[in-house]
């Protein structure tokens, strides 16, 4: 027989961990139709307004069943006409770069730009950029999780608003939305993606796109995906509180109780102290045993942290992986093409205690594996 799975502690940017209450609130069974689940929906979609602090009048919350790169993804399609589209990408990490990889396959026509991954966005570069063509839509990346730089994409939004005023501004806020401060309509943001299982600490199932609802509904017919058009699901949930194909009813219970949780727990003041204190107790643990960082201190933010491999002998990212999951610690390996990393998420339901325990089993993991305690 299959031996119990005992649960982990995930230092991960998704799946990551969830409250106990969060999972309970999917024990039940409710049909899609259901009044219950569709003010299930309705206060969902008013929460995400809140949260990104927008009027109803001007903004919808649109979710959309799959992960965030579906998301993502329904974005790129929904605000690029048939004819004409232009895509400007500015990337300096991975998740840039799919988005590049999106408008490939779908065919658009796009410029990506990339930037050094161990920086943020350079501000006079992407002016340049912006002077010099015209594009449908402009994309970037709020906290580029590949590293955990944070982007200035205010500022990349202002700079679209007086050079590109007709461009889509779009901002993948996956995995900082709620926890990082994000200045939307102020700014000239125009969508704002992000999923359920990131810092709202619900669980995986459906992403959800914040949009500006008279740009969206200018998007009509743009959409080459019909399970992606976001012009129609918005549509669909305004006309009937209903999603347009089956909808991830439990996921969508569980979230709205971590909505509630969040709201109770201080909303994005209290997310963002919780998230700060445990990377400040992850960052000191570490510079104590010898890691070192990837970035500069100006440009890391709090949700996720790559530490350089240590260079010894003795480290083999698999064999360390392995006995930190064993301990029940899992980390995520780096996704940086200059440097080799693992990376340390401190985002989900994880608390100061929960840090401290990992730097407990890290440093026996070190003594393990025979690597000298600092490293060197
Ligand atoms: C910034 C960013 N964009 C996109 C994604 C893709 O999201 P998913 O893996 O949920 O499809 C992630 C995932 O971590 C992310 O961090």
């Amino acid at each position: 027989m299959e031996a119990p799975f005992k649960e982990k502690k995930l230092f991960t940017p998704g799946p990551l961990c969830c409250s106990r209450s969060v999972k309970e609130a999917m024990l039940v069974d409710v049909g899609s139709r259901d009044s219950y689940f569709i003010s299930c929906v309705k206060e969902i979609r008013q929460r995400l307004l809140e949260i990104a602090q927008l009027s109803e009048s001007e903004y919808t919350a649109v979710p959309l069943q799959g992960s965030g790169t579906y998301c993502v993804e329904a974005v790129l399609q929904t605000t690029s006409p048939r004819q004409g589209a232009k895509v400007l990408i500015l990337a300096n990490g991975a998740y840039g770069r799919r988005m590049g990889q999106m408008c490939e396959w779908a065919g658009l026509e796009m410029r990506l730009e990339e930037f050094p991954e161990e920086q943020r966005l350079d501000l006079a570069k992407v002016e340049t950029i912006l002077r010099s063509d015209s594009f449908s839509t402009v994309a970037v990346v709020h906290c580029e999780t590949s590293t955990g730089i944070i982007n200035p994409v205010e500022d990349v939004a202002r700079l679209v608003t007086s050079l590109q005023p007709g461009a889509a501004m779009v901002v993948d806020a996956m995995s900082s939305f709620g926890a990082v401060p994000l200045e939307v309509s102020g700014s000239g943001i125009d969508y704002v993606v992000s999923s359920a299982n990131k810092c709202l600490e619900g669980v995986p199932g459906f992403s959800f796109a914040i949009c500006r609802t008279k740009h969206l509904l200018s998007c009509k017919g743009n959409c080459r995906v019909l399970s992606l058009d976001l012009v129609d699901q918005h549509l669909a949930l305004d006309r009937s509180g209903q999603f347009r194909f089956t909808p991830p009813t439990h996921s969508m219970l569980a979230f709205r109780q971590a909505l509630r949780e969040y709201a109770s727990s201080g909303g994005l003041a209290g997310r963002a102290s919780r998230y700060k204190e445990n990377r400040r107790i992850l960052r000191e643990g570490m510079k104590r045993l010898g890691f070192r960082e990837l970035l500069k201190e100006e440009d890391a933010g709090y949700i996720i942290t790559s530490f350089r491999f240590p260079e010894h002998e003795r480290f083999d990212f698999q064999v360390f992986y392995s006995k930190l999951s064993e301990k029940g610690q899992v980390i995520y390996p780096g996704k940086v093409s200059s440097a080799n990393c693992f990376r340390v998420g401190n985002i989900g339901h994880l608390f100061p205690k929960d840090m401290t325990t990992f730097l407990g089993c890290l440093e026996d993991v070190m003594r393990e594996v025979g690597l000298p305690v600092p490293l060197s």
